[in-house]
C-alpha cells in the first residue's frame, strides 16, 4: 500500500530514490514520483504507471540532475484513480510530502482549508495534509509538523520537505511502517528496509509519533512535545542478495525454490532436543494448557495457514480452534476472553485488518502471539508474545514461501499444544519434529522436474475456470491452490470441499472443464476419487496432485502429479509446491507480470 523513499547524501539523488522506489514496487505501482532540491526549488517529476514504463520515461525526458536530497513515492491508489495529479509527492511548491496510509479525517481537513482560501487539484486524502502542512508552517519546520499531526487522523508514514529548508528530509508515522537509514555521509528514509539495503544495513525504527529530522550529517528523533529521543540502531540480518532475483524470472519462482531453506531457517531455532520450543517468547505448557479456545486470526495466505493450523491441532491436541479471517474477527464481536489465546498470522507485519483483530484481542485482555515474517513491524511489536518466521523478504505479491514457513509454525504449535495437553507423549511429539524436519528434502524433490507443472499450465491457460477439490486439509490446500492461481494468471478458479461439489457447483462442469483435485489424505482417498469419477463422467478434465503411494490408483487421470510421502499430518506442505508452480507457470505462460499483479500490493495497511 504505497512506498516511500528519502535520501539525503552527497551523491546525486536521482537514480538512488528511483532505485529505491523499484525494491518498493511490490507494495503499489499504479504510480511513481519523486521530489528532490533543486537550487532554490522543490522540483517534482511524477508519472502515471509503472516507475519503468511512467517515472523512468518522463525523467529521460528532463535535463541533467543534481539534487542531493529528495523523497519518492510508489502508489496503490486509494483515493483517485490512478493519474499524474494523483501521483505523490504532492504540494505546493513550498511544501511537498510522500504519504503511506489513509488520512480518515481529509474531508474536514480539506473543508477547513477551502474555507480559508485553499483549492485542491487532487482527488487525494494526501493533498489535505500538504496543504495542512503549508497552512501551519511557521518558518520552524518541528512545530509545523507537530501542529499538523495533531489535527490528522489516520494511518500515515510521511516524508516532507520544506523549501526553506534545503537538504533537510522530515518524516514521521503512525501505523504505516517507515524506517531511518543510517550511511557512511548519507541518510535514508524508507517504508522497508529492502528498498536501501544497497546502502546500508543499518537503520532506526521510527515509532508512532516519533518525528525524524534528517540531513546527509546524521538524524535527530524528536517526540510530540519536541523533546529530542534517543533511538537504538538495528541492524539488518539477511543479505542484498535476498532482495534480488538470482537469475530467476520472476521473485516468485525464486521464493519458491526458497522455501526448502525458509524451512530450515524457520523451525530449527524452535526445536530443542528434539521438541518444539517457545520459550524465546515465553509460551510455556503451563500457558498452552490453560488457554480455553485458542484462535487463529489472518488474511489471504495467512488466513489459509490458520485453516491448516486449525485442521492441526484440532486433530492432534482435540482443542477447539477457532479460524477467523480478520476482516470479520473484529466486526462479529467475537467470544473472546482473557483465558483465549489469539494467533495472529501475517507476513507484512501490517495488514490493517490483522493488526486491527490484534489490538481487539489486546483490549479484551485475550494473550496474543504474533506468527510474522517482518521484523519489527507493527503487529510484531503490538503483540504480547511474537515469534518470526524467517523465510527472508518476500518481494513478490503472491506469497508462496511465507505460507509456507507460517504452516511450518501451525505444526510446531499444534505438536506442543497437543503434547502439553497430554493427548501426545514425548516420543510421539519428537516423530513428528522429526518428520517435520524432512520436510525440506520432500519440497526440494516437489521441485525437481517442472515440466510436468508446465504441462498442466499450458492446458489451464486459455480456460476461463475452474475449481479445486480436496477433502480435510486438501481442502484447506484447494484453498490457497485457488487463491494462487486466480490472484497471477486472473483466472477465476473456487475451491470446494469435494464432499458438497454435488450440492450445487457440480452443475459448473462441463466438457473439458479443468478440475485440479487434491488428495494426500488416505483416509479420504476413496471418498475423493469417487468425487473425482462425478466430475470426469461429466467431461472435466483433472489434474490429481495425490500422494505417490496412490500411483496405481491414477489410471484415468489426465495430469497426475504425484508427491512424495511423508505423515499425511504433513502434506500440506509438500503439496502446496506444485500447486504454486501451477499458478506460476500459468501467469507467466500468460506472459502476466507475476510479481506484480493487477490491482493488488504486497502489505494491505487498508480496510
Ligand atoms: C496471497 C497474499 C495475500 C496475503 C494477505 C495477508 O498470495 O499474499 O493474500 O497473504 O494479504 O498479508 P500478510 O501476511 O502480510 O498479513
Amino acid at each position: 500500500m504505497c512506498g516511500i523513499v528519502g535520501y539525503a547524501g552527497e551523491r546525486e539523488c536521482t537514480g538512488i530514490l528511483v532505485n529505491a522506489l523499484e525494491k518498493l514496487e511490490y507494495r503499489g505501482y499504479d504510480s511513481a514520483g519523486i521530489a528532490i532540491f533543486e537550487g532554490d526549488r522543490i522540483k517534482t517529476v511524477k508519472a502515471k504507471g509503472k516507475i519503468r514504463e511512467g517515472l523512468v520515461q518522463r525523467l529521460r525526458m528532463e535535463a541533467h540532475f543534481s539534487a542531493v536530497s529528495g523523497i519518492g513515492h510508489t502508489r496503490w491508489a486509494t483515493h483517485g484513480e490512478p493519474s499524474d495529479i494523483n501521483s505523490h509527492p504532492i504540494g505546493n511548491g513550498r511544501v511537498s510530502i510522500v504519504h503511506n496510509g489513509i488520512i480518515e479525517n481529509y474531508r474536514r481537513v480539506k473543508e477547513f482549508l477551502t474555507d480559508k482560501g485553499y483549492g485542491f487539484e487532487s482527488e487525494t486524502d494526501t493533498e489535505a495534509v500538504a496543504k495542512l502542512l503549508d497552512y501551519n508552517y511557521n518558518g520552524d519546520p518541528l512545530d509545523t509538523i507537530i501542529k499538523t499531526i495533531a489535527d490528522i487522523e489516520g494511518a500515515y508514514a510521511l516524508g516532507i520537505m520544506f523549501r526553506e529548508h534545503k537538504n533537510r528530509i522530515f518524516a514521521v508515522r503512525k501505523e504505516s511502517p517507515l524506517i531511518v537509514g543510517k550511511g557512511n555521509g548519507e541518510m535514508f528514509i524508507a517504508s522497508d528496509v529492502t528498498a536501501i539495503i544497497e546502502h546500508t544495513k543499518e537503520y532506526y525504527l521510527l515509532e508512532p509519533g516519533e518525528i525524524a529530522d534528517i540531513t546527509k550529517d546524521g538524524v535527530t528523533f524528536y517526540d510530540i512535545h519536541k523533546n529530542v529521543i534517543e533511538k537504538e540502531l538495528s541492524v539488518v540480518d539477511w543479505d542484498i542478495s535476498a532482495a534480488e532475483k538470482g537469475g530467476y524470472a520472476h521473485f516468485m519462482l525464486k521464493e519458491i525454490h526458497e522455501q526448502p531453506e525458509a524451512l530450515k531457517r524457520t523451525i530449527s531455532p524452535r526445536i530443542k532436543d528434539g521438541m518444539p520450543d517457545f520459550s524465546e517468547c515465553g509460551l510455556t505448557d503451563e500457558k498452552l494448557r490453560a488457554y480455553r479456545h485458542i484462535y487463529f486470526v489472518g488474511c489471504g495466505s495467512a488466513m489459509h495457514a490458520g485453516i491448516v493450523g486449525k485442521y492441526v491441532v484440532e486433530s492432534l491436541a482435540r482443542t477447539p480452534v477457532i479460524m477467523d479471517i480478520a476482516s470479520e474477527f473484529r466486526y462479529r464481536s467475537p467470544l473472546l476472553s482473557p483465558d483465549d489465546l489469539v494467533v495472529i498470522i501475517s507476513q507484512s507485519g501490517e495488514t490493517a485488518d490483522t493488526l486491527a483483530a490484534l489490538k481487539l484481542s489486546n483490549e479484551i485482555g485475550a494473550d496474543t502471539l504474533a506468527i510474522v515474517n517482518v521484523v519489527g513491524s507493527s503487529i510484531a511489536r503490538e503483540a504480547k508474545m511474537v515469534m518470526y518466521t524467517l523465510a527472508g523478504p518476500e518481494i513478490s505479491v503472491c506469497s508462496t514461501k511465507a505460507y509456507m514457513v507460517q504452516t511450518a509454525f501451525m505444526y510446531l504449535i499444534a505438536f506442543r499444544v497437543a503434547y502439553a495437553r497430554n493427548m501426545i507423549d514425548e516420543q510421539t511429539c519428537k516423530k513428528y519434529i522429526s518428520m517435520l524436519e524432512g520436510v525440506p528434502a520432500l519440497v526440494e524433490h516437489c521441485l525437481a522436474d517442472q515440466t510436468q507443472y508446465q504441462k498442466v499450465a499450458a492446458r489451464l491457460m486459455s480456460t476461463d475456470s475452474l475449481l479445486y477439490i480436496g477433502r480435510g486439509l486438501d481442502y484447506a490446500l484447494s484453498m490457497e491452490g485457488s487463491l494462487k492461481l486466480k490472484e497471477i494468471s486472473y483466472i477465476h478458479s473456487e475451491s470446494y470441499a469435494a464432499g458438497e461439489l454435488k450440492h450445487g457447483t457440480i452443475s459448473l462442469i462441463e466438457d473439458g472443464m479443468p478440475v485440479i483435485a487434491v488428495a494426500t489424505q488416505h483416509n479420504l482417498y476413496e471418498k475423493t476419487a469417487s468425487n473425482v469419477k462425478e466430475v470426469k463422467s461429466r467431461g472435466a478434465t483433472v489434474i490429481m496432485v495425490c500422494s505417490e503411494t496412490l500411483k496405481s490408483e491414477m489410471a484415468d487421470i489426465d495430469y497426475p502429479i504425484y508427491l512424495p510421502v511423508t505423515d499425511d499430518i504433513l502434506m500440506p506442505l509438500v503439496a502446496v509446491v506444485p500447486l504454486q508452480l501451477i499458478a506460476y507457470y500459468t501467469a507467466a505462460l500468460k506472459n502476466f507480470d507475476v510479481d506484480h499483479p493487477k490491482n493488488l500490493a504486497k502489505s494491505v495497511t487498508v480496510e
